[in-house]
């Protein structure tokens, strides 16, 4: 079974410093069609979220951009999509035999209290509307050396090496499925998102102006959290917490 978009065409590289500068840069230089995807086997500086470094070693992992054009979406739900390109993943790990897979918020892909991958989306606003998406997956496949503690591979989980050409397949399979129910049924996806969420409903430590015990209830389609704490129900949104381990 193929795509009818995603990954088409994918763009191969052995090495490169980041997918997402590539496909930012390729986006600025030409004509490009949705679905475009660039896959690397390495990168030199790779990014994470929140100014942070994403270090794979090289060719263990899967690496790639997605180029998507969500122009149906209003610059104020642009959440959505990272709450469908999060579920992608997700189910991804899933459907290789891996149990226990959840979505911790915003998105991050875990396995237990793991993370197997990391998503950062670099959108263009124009006016109101989303006009470009640059979608980067760090996916960790065969490694096993040289991991946080905090992170997990397919390869730990399961015991044997992947073929990451195998997993990118599926993956761009799980990426176009949630893109389009996005599309149709944004609902599905707010649906889908919560059920999966790491840790709700379960009593923890976050640090939001202090460090305080909540629970968490829920994400709502803007990407604010709802947290239930001793001062009642708070809204926050991801800059104004963080996680405790
Ligand atoms: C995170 O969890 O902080 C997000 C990590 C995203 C990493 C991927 S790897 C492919 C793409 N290119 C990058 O430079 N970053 C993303």
């Amino acid at each position: 079974m193929t795509t009818n978009f995603v990954g088409q065409p994918t763009i191969r590289l052995k090495t490169v410093d980041s997918t997402n500068k590539y496909a930012a840069n390729f986006m600025s230089l030409s004509e490009w069609s949705e679905g475009t995807a660039i896959l690397s086997e390495h990168q030199t500086e790779g990014r994470g979220r929140k100014d942070k470094n994403w270090n794979s070693s090289a060719g263990e992992n899967l690496l790639m951009s997605l180029m998507l054009k969500p122009n149906f979406l209003l610059a104020h739900e642009v959440f959505q999509l990272s709450m469908a390109m999060a579920l992608a993943v997700g189910a991804t790990v899933s459907s290789f035999g891996i149990d226990q897979v959840s979505v911790k918020w915003p998105n991050d892909i875990y396995v237990e209290s793991k993370k197997i991958a990391g998503i950062l989306i670099e959108n263009q606003v124009r006016g109101q509307i989303v006009v470009s998406s640059i979608v980067g997956i760090g996916l960790n496949v065969n490694q096993i050396n040289g991991l946080d503690d905090r992170a997990t591979s397919f390869k730990k989980v399961l015991g044997n090496d992947l073929s990451v050409n195998v997993v990118f397949d599926q993956l761009c399979l799980e990426l176009e499925k949630q893109y389009q129910t996005l599309r149709s049924n944004p609902l599905a996806i707010l649906e889908d998102y919560n059920e999966g969420l790491y840790a709700k409903g379960i009593p923890r430590a976050y640090v939001f102006n202090e460090i305080q015990n909540a629970v968490l209830i829920g994400v709502e389609r803007n990407g604010f959290a709802r947290f239930s704490t001793s001062e009642g129900e708070k809204h926050y949104d991801i800059d104004s917490v963080r996680w405790v381990w």
